[in-house]
């Protein structure tokens, strides 16, 4: 088994006018590659934040991630974004859609982004085709995001998201906003990435059904981790 995440001794400070909100205070959590595993907690209790330190989005006030074996916290801004660009693909808790672009734009733009602006090559639409038949987004294609449904939105960044297999999928309440038929999708879709391809995937979740998916699942209160981060299986 390979680590391919490690978070050490994190802490995160944001700073609202003159006061200070300790959103991480200490945590540290190695993922191993291949893993499926869940975050939950209460709301507040800093598991965005955990997020998007582990893919470079923040840096820490104080602590250090490595992402298959790079140490992000010392990488130089760019470096961080490369890193991000190769081995990670986000949800976000919002979807983050380009309005403009249809759903096919949108991946492309994930496409050629992932692919340092070169056009893609047969592989690379092979692979989209496959992950839009998981989605169930064949028909879908032309439609931009405001002629989506809530639950189709989620989908194509979903799709977006995991379009260029990224060795690592960080994704935040992907089913929050979804009925339980789309919810199901987006669970078996990360099911297939991760049984299939070996993708490692954290998730963060209020879902109790999301969470039994997964092979492990961290708690979280307070700015840290509180149910111990390995042994939790189910
Ligand atoms: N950009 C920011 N500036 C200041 N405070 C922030 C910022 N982002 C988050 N916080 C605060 O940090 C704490 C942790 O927030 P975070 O978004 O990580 O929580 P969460 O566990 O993801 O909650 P939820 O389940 O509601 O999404 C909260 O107290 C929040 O108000
Ligand atoms: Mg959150």
């Amino acid at each position: 088994m390979k680590t391919i995440l490690q978070a050490e001794n994190l802490t995160k400070v944001y700073r609202v006018g003159s006061v200070d909100v300790h959103a991480l205070r200490g945590v540290s959590l190695d993922v191993e590659e291949g893993e499926f595993l869940a975050i939950m907690g209460p709301s507040g209790c800093g598991k965005s934040t955990l997020l998007h330190l582990m893919g470079g989005l923040l840096t820490p006030t104080e602590g250090r991630i490595s992402v298959d074996g790079e140490d992000m916290t010392a990488a130089s801004d760019a470096r961080r974004t490369d890193i991000r660009r190769r081995k990670i693909g986000f949800v976000f808790q919002r979807f983050n859609l380009f309005p403009t672009l249809t759903a096919e734009g949108n991946l492309r733009l994930a496409e050629r982004i992932h692919a340092g602006g070169r056009d893609n090559d047969k592989e690379a639409e092979g692979q989209r085709r496959e992950v839009l038949k998981l989605l169930k987004l064949e028909d879908k294609m032309h439609h931009k995001p405001l002629e989506l449904s809530g639950g189709e939105q989620q989908r194509v960044a979903l799709a977006r998201a995991v379009i260029n297999r990224p060795a690592i999928i960080l994704a935040d309440e992907p089913t929050g906003n979804l009925d339980t038929e789309n919810s199901a999708i987006v669970l078996n879709m990360f099911q297939e990435m991760n049984y299939r391809f070996n993708q490692t995937i954290v998730m963060i979740t209020h879902n109790p059904e999301a969470a039994a998916m997964c092979r492990r699942i961290v708690q979280m209160r307070d700015g840290q981790i509180v149910a111990p981060s390995t042994g939790v299986q189910l």
